[in-house]
């Protein structure tokens, strides 16, 4: 079917740009400015990092469900036909939806706010809250797309 292709390239983008972005935050960009920077210069870069990463995340998460039902509809006709494999994929994408908003919620307005009176301590504690959201988020991310790559008969 012509329509697959590209919703289906859009789909493994949209996911490696949230789950990349989460394993180069985790895994290169914290232990680097950890080494590199103090703490002040260390939180501003967050701030700065997360206000222009949650952009692109709100892209993926709009269009990994659109997506994924056009192919639904186009693959497999409908919700009910469709393999147990994508049923997974929708509720983990529930799942990583729901962490992203409670750190863009609640986490992200007190780390601002924190940084921006240079509440330092303050913003310390709340970046490590939203590290260990974002750090399950990853984790379920690769499991989501092992899942997606195996395609088990479940
Ligand atoms: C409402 C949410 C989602 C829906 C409806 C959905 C649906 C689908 C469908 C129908 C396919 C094609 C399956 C096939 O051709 O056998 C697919 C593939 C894929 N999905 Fe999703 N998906 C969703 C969320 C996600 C999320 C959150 C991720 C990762 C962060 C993800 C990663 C992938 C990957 C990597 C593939 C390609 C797997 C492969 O064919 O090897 N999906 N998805």
């Amino acid at each position: 079917m012509a329509a697959f292709a590209p919703l289906y390239t859009l789909h493994v983008w949209a996911a490696f740009i949230w789950v990349g972005g989460m394993f180069f935050a985790w895994l290169v960009l914290r232990p680097a400015a950890v080494t590199a920077l103090d703490a002040p210069a260390r939180l501003k870069l967050w701030r700065e990092v997360f206000r222009r990463f949650f952009i692109w995340v709100w892209v993926s998460v709009l269009i990994l469900p659109i997506s994924g039902i056009g192919m639904i509809q186009i693959s497999f006709s409908g919700f009910e036909t469709a393999p147990r494999y994508v049923q997974v994929m929708m509720g983990l994408y529930v799942v990583m939806v729901a962490l992203f908003l409670r750190i863009t919620a609640l986490q992200l307005p007190t780390f601002n706010t924190a940084v921006q009176v240079e509440d330092w301590a303050s913003a310390g504690t709340q970046l490590a809250q939203i590290r260990r959201l974002v750090g399950i988020n990853l984790i379920i991310g690769f499991l989501l797309v092992a899942v997606a790559a195996a395609r088990p008969p479940l």
